[in-house]
């Protein structure tokens, strides 16, 4: 199975909302899931604005997100919504890039006001680029992400218990259709035959 790519949306460097992503990152490796990091800021930011995909780190990523059975995706909330770096990137990618694809979502904020920016700005656009399974998003405000004196960035346990969570439903869910041969399905049921009781 190719890596799960581990889209960090943060023009920031440290960053807290990586801090969950890394997170993730050794969670899955514990399970033998393998993963690919890319973080938006270190693309080249013309090319990247420009919608250039034919720049290669560009045509790199996009191809790597093509090539990914789930995505993981962590942001900071940035006015409400998500940063306008991971939406620059999000808009060069061809439609339906995450046809198929299961998504987790992550993102920080400064308090926990916003946290359903997760559901009311990100989810749409995950929805809209064909995303077959947006799982339940971790939202952490920045309270739950420590900087300790050696300026590394520490997860609340609680914290840490929800991306345990994610992370299993990740690989349960999300994960677990890519490893199985795909089967029949159901048969479409025809709009006429379809029966609902109140
Ligand atoms: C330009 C800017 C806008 C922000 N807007 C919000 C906001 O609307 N709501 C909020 O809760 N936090 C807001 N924050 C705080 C960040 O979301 C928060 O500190 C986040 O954890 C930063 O993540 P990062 O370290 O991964 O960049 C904003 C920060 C910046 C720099």
């Amino acid at each position: 199975m190719p890596p799960v790519l581990l889209i960090a949306g943060s023009p920031s460097a440290p960053s807290r909302s990586t801090a969950l992503l890394d997170e993730v990152a050794v969670r899955l490796a514990r399970r033998d899931i393998e993963t690919l990091p890319l973080a938006v800021r270190e693309l080249p930011a013309d090319a990247l604005l420009a919608a250039d995909v034919s720049q290669p780190a560009i045509s790199r990523a996009v191809d790597a997100l093509a090539a990914a059975p789930a995505v993981v995706v962590a942001t900071p909330v940035y006015k409400a919504a998500y940063s306008g770096l991971l939406k620059a990137f999000l808009d060069l990618l061809p439609h339906g890039a995450l046809k198929g694809k299961a998504v987790l979502p992550l993102a920080t904020g400064g308090s926990p006001h916003h946290m359903l920016a997760l559901d009311y700005a990100l989810r749409p656009v995950l929805q809209s680029l064909g995303a077959r399974h947006i799982l339940p998003g971790v939202y952490a405000s920045d309270a739950q992400v420590a900087l300790t004196p050696e300026g590394a960035y520490q997860l609340q346990a609680e914290l840490a218990g929800r991306l345990a969570d994610a992370v299993h439903t990740l690989a349960a869910e999300g994960l677990q259709q890519q490893r199985m041969p795909a089967g029949p399905g159901f048969a479409p049921v025809p709009f006429a035959s379809v029966r609902c009781s109140v």
